[in-house]
């Protein structure tokens, strides 16, 4: 599918973003510390650093940037303030510090490399920032946390320029950008969002490439046997089959492999009740979306009900953004919707989803299960799956992937990975963990489901041809 005239503009726009955002990530990786050494930043990346720490910006007075895109957590929220341990997986902010929010804070990390938003080839979307896509470019995301009322809930930019005129960096924004700026609030803070995106470009702490892998593709690391069974089962079309989604090698021969092709993908991820949202006890301001008589909330993702511009596309409906694997050991609750809080669940889902349904979904008082329960029911019967019986599938319920593997089981069939196997897999995800030093391959306290999951008599090997 299509939209005339559409394609070939999104393909240009993201080739030209690509040379910009891209052109910076070479092969030469900063020093594992990547502590974003300001002096080497542009002075409107500097001034996007000061931006971003600054809580004085919002209307509670308490929350910046920095408060959800935690840097101890690789940029996504501090799951033990906040998350996991706090029995919710969504962020909280507002006026008065009393709105939960609807979806799981992302990692910063490496987002910058992100091509704009954009319909492939194939018609789907692809690119673009927040999991649904729906900010183009860095720079257009960055504004938005200010005037969303679940977050940093200015009332509109004059509320946010009235704050900034207040801030010690003052002088540096009109030296920068002029004076005259301030008097249009839309462009101030147009001006803001392209400083706070050019400190994510800039700062080496967002894309410091310093992982293990990293420097095992270097030829400066070794994997453990364990680790490099878990890259081949990562990478094995007929197991684990990440890779065709979360690529371990380099798109285009420069840049270091991403670990997400920017697709948008449905998995079927199950409701999680720990969203306030998803309860009777619902926010006001919750969007009444897909009401099927038995939830009003649904989160479609691509489809909305936080994307404006909606694709209009029914098979996109249920789409999320697939996420980077970098750094994915810490940052932890896992999906859109923080459903599983580690990643021995979260691959457990994926391989086990259809043959365990009764592991993941409601089961039913007469037995069946309700699978894919996260997805309204209008256009279609919910699908309920009876051991034995093939359930039926339509509507949206029908956009989930049940042709690629690893999700093309039944009830009965053995599941893609076996749980020795998934172990194997999540060391091999730990080896994405950033600040390794090749130096001192043991210094690096990993956390503690990569411990868990390490087999003792796991040894070193030579590094082999599996490179990038
Ligand atoms: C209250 C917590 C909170 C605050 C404050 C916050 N964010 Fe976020 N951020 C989130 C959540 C949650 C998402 C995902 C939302 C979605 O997908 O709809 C997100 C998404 C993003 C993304 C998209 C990442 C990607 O890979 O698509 C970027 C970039 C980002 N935030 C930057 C910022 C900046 C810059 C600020 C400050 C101006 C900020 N955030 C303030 C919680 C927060
Ligand atoms: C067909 C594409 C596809 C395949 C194959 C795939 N993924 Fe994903 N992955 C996604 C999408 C899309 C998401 C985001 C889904 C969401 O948030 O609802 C995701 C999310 C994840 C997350 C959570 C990331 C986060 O930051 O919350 C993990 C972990 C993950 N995938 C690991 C894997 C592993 C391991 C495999 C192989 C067993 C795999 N994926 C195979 C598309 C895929």
């Amino acid at each position: 599918m299509t939209i005339p005239g559409f394609r070939g503009w999104g393909l240009a726009l993201c080739a030209g973003l690509l040379l910009a955002a891209c052109g910076g990530g070479s092969d030469a990786a900063p020093p594992a510390s990547g502590g974003g050494d300001a002096t080497a930043l542009s002075a409107a990346a500097q001034l996007g650093q000061k931006i971003f720490a600054d809580t004085a910006l919002s209307a509670s007075g308490t929350q910046s940037c920095a408060s959800c895109h935690v840097a101890s957590s690789a940029f996504a929220e501090d799951a033990t303030a906040s998350g996991v341990d706090r029995g919710s997986p969504v962020p909280v902010g507002g006026a008065g510090m009393n709105q939960t929010g609807f979806r799981n804070t992302p990692s910063l990390m490496y987002a910058s490399l992100t091509p704009a938003f954009y319909i492939d080839a194939d018609g789907g979307p692809n690119g673009g920032f927040f999991r649904d896509g729906r900010a183009a470019t860095l720079e257009a995301q960055a504004l938005m946390p200010f005037t969303t009322s679940f977050e940093m809930a200015n009332a509109d930019a004059s509320a946010v320029v009235a704050r900034l005129k207040t801030r010690p960096y003052l002088a540096d924004f009109e030296t920068l950008y002029g004076a005259a700026v301030l008097d249009d609030p839309t462009t101030a803070l147009e001006r803001m969002g392209q400083a706070l995106a050019a400190y994510e470009r800039e700062n080496p702490a967002f894309h410091p490439f310093s992982s293990k892998y990293d420097y095992f593709q270097k030829g400066q690391a070794q994997l453990t046997a364990q680790e490099l069974r878990g890259l081949a089962l990562f990478n094995s079309a007929t197991q684990g089959n990440c890779s065709a989604c979360h690529p371990s090698t380099s798109g285009d021969g420069v840049t270091p492999p991403m670990f997400t092709d920017f697709s948008y993908d449905n998995l079927g991820v199950p409701r999680n009740s720990l969203i306030p949202a998803n309860t009777p006890s619902a926010p006001a301001d919750t969007p009444v979306d897909s009401d099927d008589g038995v939830h009003t909330y649904y989160d479609l993702g691509v489809c909305g009900p936080f994307r404006e511009q909606t694709v209009d596309f029914f098979s996109n409906c249920g789409q999320f953004k697939v996420p980077t694997l970098r750094n994915i050991a810490v940052t932890g609750p896992y999906f859109h919707n923080g459903r599983f809080a580690t990643l021995k669940d979260a691959i457990g889902f994926y391989v086990r989803r259809d043959t365990n349904p009764e592991q993941w979904y409601p089961t039913n008082p007469d037995g069946t299960v309700t699978k894919f329960d996260d997805l309204p029911a209008i256009y279609g019967g919910q699908f309920v799956v009876t051991p034995g019986v093939v359930g039926s599938d339509a509507g949206y319920l029908g956009n989930v992937n049940t042709s690629e593997i690893p999700y093309n089981r039944h009830i009965g069939d053995a599941p893609a990975l076996t749980p020795d196997e998934i172990d194997d897999v999540i060391t091999f995800l730990c080896t994405l963990t950033d600040g390794f030093d090749p130096a001192n391959p043991t210094a690096q306290v990993l956390p503690a489901q990569c411990q868990a999951a390490a087999s003792p008599a796991a040894a070193a090997v030579p590094r082999t041809s599996l490179s990038r």
